[in-house]
């Protein structure tokens, strides 16, 4: 794992600079995106660099993490929303090539077609991760299989918790999201994990230096041969 620490403002540019470096290598990557408050200002950060024609994602493919069960692209608290006005309304990707998964699948066999569908696309190049308080990535809580691929999960209290803030109440927060599993995670050829404030800084010295171990999801990325963790100096503060 590489470990990039700075200010915020100096890790997203970093970070973007990947973006620009593998578009411009590579048109028609295929991006792992993610949600939460953590990957905005990269987000809007790649607008900037997008409307200033540094970089273009015209060709460029992407696929999202996760999904709440039950909401739609219309709902406000969707991933799919979000990512419409967080990120596609200001870049030039085209929408259709943009794939959110469904909150609505049925079950896990409907679920893990997402799976074909990123390998048909040639698989995921650059995958961007944010991490939760109990090490979980996309929506993967502790304990989740090393092998999962996208499926759906139960959500545990203290994730629904955290993302009530969103919502009108906590009755409000789903109690089941779909998200790609560990395996697909992994399958991606890099990775990229931010993690900003105090607040995470525990969970990062699990990440970084605790065993390798399913109940810490975010540490079996100790696994992955190219894994790039950009954090700001709270973040990084309990890593020695
Ligand atoms: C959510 C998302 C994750 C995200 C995490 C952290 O539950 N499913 O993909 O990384 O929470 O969110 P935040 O970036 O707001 O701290």
């Amino acid at each position: 794992m590489k470990v990039i620490v700075g200010t915020k403002e100096e890790v997203v540019s970093q970070a973007a600079q990947r973006y620009v470096d593998l578009l411009a290598k590579k048109p028609d990557a295929v991006l792992g995106l993610a949600t939460g408050s953590t990957p905005l200002g990269l987000y809007a950060e790649l607008a900037r660099l997008c409307a200033e024609g540094k970089l273009s994602f015209a060709e460029a493919k992407s696929f999202n993490l996760d999904e709440y069960i039950g909401l739609d692209g219309t709902h406000d608290q969707s991933y799919r929303y979000f990512m419409d006005r967080n990120l596609f309304d200001h870049i030039d990707i085209k929408r259709e090539n943009t794939h959110v998964p469904s909150g609505f699948v049925k079950d896990d066999a409907e679920a893990e077609r997402y799976d074909a569908e990123i390998a048909a696309a040639g698989g995921i190049d650059l995958q961007l991760l944010g991490i939760g308080h109990n090490g979980h990535i996309g929506f993967n809580e502790p304990l989740t299989p090393f092998t999962s691929l996208t499926h759906i999960v139960k959500l545990t209290e203290s994730t629904r918790e955290a993302n009530k803030r969103f919502f009108k109440s906590i009755d409000e927060v789903p109690t089941h999201a779909v998200t790609m599993g560990i395996h697909t995670v992994m399958q991606s050829r890099s990775i990229i994990l931010m993690a900003f404030g105090e607040g995470k800084a525990d969970i990062i010295r699990k990440t970084v230096m605790g065993r390798p171990e399913i109940s810490v999801p975010a540490s079996l990325l100790q696994l992955h041969e190219d894994v790039t963790l950009y954090l700001d100096h709270e973040a990084a503060s309990v890593l020695n």
